[in-house]
């Protein structure tokens, strides 16, 4: 978290060979607020060649700078800013870094240099599929604003006639596409889709940000794919954005087979806990105890837990990394309780299943569990990770109990949909490589169950006594 607390430093403004000292204080991302010391008054815009200051014991000289003064404000007469380097106080103040705006152009040789290592009929696909691109979004911008000027009802009325008309051809365009697409990068290394996925987003950059599903899939910004935000516009399958091009790119990667898939995985998860109400408790009273792995925002909890009944049988556990997705879990069980008017017995856990392989005793710290579920968090473990948590997990679970783990199926046939537009790409296994991730386990009863598109596979396991 960045400390938004004021800063300041005691420093020098060189002004020719003037050294005029000064008190600067944060004052945003690119600008400082000034106080003359030594009786130094300007009410000019005056350009400084540099500010120069001490900072860890080493002297910093940034600048030149711009001073544009403005009312006083407790002494400070103005604001810096940069006029040539225009460095990140944000970087300065609260990292320790000396970073400059500028700072992205380092690699930009590299980066115009890209366009010559790419395949020449993938060149030509690309911009055949530019050309397209600007054709319809053309069209629909021209249609959206004629009707701009009505009431928000007749527009909205007018837009749904649009996207179920040529808005629907236009999707059946985008499958062609794809259908095609398929065949020009069939034979390419993993290096060369990376190289290519790279060049394809530079040049359709403009028609990707049109969709709020794709602009946040390629800017990613919680650093990850697949952050809660991501999944609650899959679950909602709902058509967004501001136009009606930009809400056709956002809804159809949300109705391809991945997409579904999720959809899928929510609502078989969401059975299997609800055949646990059927069971007994165990002797003791106690309730069944349930281990969510990445549970993200636990939207299923809503199909799950549906009557005061269900808050008295179970106990959750919800682990993620993202102390984000955690509070949306915690809202969303909050939502519950208060629907139900019961509490439900949950524990919040902010780790990374990475933590997990270093704790020896695992039980002590998070448990033991009659159910582990996890959706969406294999597809993104290497082979040894995915293989080292699925033996963790194993162990905390307790005899007699299931555990049920989400993985693509290599045959996810938006794999490179997802790989290409979205910037999103996951390890995909097959059903043997699924199995095997637990096959030293003792007494483990494994069985691949698949949502309806089977795309999205599940490695089931019971964990007998015996
Ligand atoms: C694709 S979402 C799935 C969320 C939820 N299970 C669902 O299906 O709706 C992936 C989640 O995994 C979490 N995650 C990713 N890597 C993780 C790790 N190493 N440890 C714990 N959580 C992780 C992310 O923070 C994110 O909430």
């Amino acid at each position: 978290m960045i400390n938004r607390e004021p800063t300041k430093i005691m420093a020098h403004l060189w002004y020719g060979k003037d050294k005029i000292p000064v008190e600067a204080k944060y004052a945003s991302r690119f600008s400082l607020s000034v106080r003359f010391l030594n009786g130094y008054e300007t009410d000019q815009e005056t350009t400084f060649r540099k500010l120069v200051f001490e900072k860890n014991d080493n002297q910093v000289e940034i600048g030149p700078c711009q001073f544009m003064p403005e009312t006083d404000d407790d002494g400070y007469r103005g604001r810096l800013v940069f006029s040539r380097d225009v460095y990140d106080l944000n970087s300065l103040f609260f990292e320790n870094k000396l970073e400059k705006l500028q700072a992205e152009f380092f690699h930009l040789p590299l980066i115009l240099s890209h366009k010559d290592k790419i395949n020449p009929s993938f060149k030509e696909y690309t911009a055949n599929l530019t050309y397209d691109l600007n054709v319809y979004k053309n069209l629909f911008d021209t249609l959206d604003a004629r009707y701009a000027g009505e009431t928000e009802e007749i527009k909205k009325h007018v837009q749904a006639a649009l996207i179920e008309t040529e808005g629907r051809k236009f999707m059946k365009f985008l499958d062609q596409k794809l259908d095609e697409f398929e065949n020009v990068i069939i034979d390419f290394s993993r290096k060369e889709h990376e190289r290519h996925g790279y060049y394809f987003r530079r040049q359709l950059w403009s028609f990707l940000m049109c969709s709020p599903f794709m602009t946040r899939t390629n800017l990613k910004p919680r650093g990850y794919s697949g952050d809660s935000i991501m999944m609650k516009m899959i679950y909602n399958d709902k058509f967004e954005g501001d136009s009606t091009f930009g809400k056709l790119m956002h809804k159809h990667p949300i109705e391809h087979p991945a997409a579904q898939a999720v959809r899928n995985r929510r609502d078989l998860i969401a059975k299997i806990l609800g055949e646990l109400k059927a069971r007994k408790l165990k002797g003791n009273g106690q309730k069944i105890k349930i281990l969510s792995v990445a549970c993200g925002p636990a939207f299923e909890l809503q199909d799950v837990i549906t009557s005061t009944e269900d808050c008295a049988r179970f106990h959750f556990t919800l682990l993620d990394q993202d102390e984000n997705a955690l509070d949306e879990a915690r809202n969303q069980i909050a939502g519950i309780e208060k629907k139900l008017g019961a509490e439900v017995e949950a524990d919040y856990l902010n780790e990374s299943v990475r933590t997990l392989l270093k704790t020896a005793e695992l039980s002590k710290r998070w448990g033991n569990f009659d159910y582990i579920y996890s959706m969406g968090l294999f597809d993104y473990l290497t082979p040894p990770v995915a293989k080292a948590v699925m033996g963790k997990l194993y162990q905390i679970l307790n005899i007699g109990g299931e555990m049920a783990i989400g993985n693509f199926h290599i045959s996810n046939a938006s794999r490179y949909y997802m790989e290409y537009w979205l910037d999103w790409v996951l390890y995909y296994r097959t059903e043997h490589d699924f199995i095997d991730l637990l096959r030293n386990a003792q007494s483990a009863k494994s069985k691949i169950l698949f949502e309806d598109t089977g795309s999205q596979m599940f490695l089931h396991v019971t964990k007998s006594g015996k």
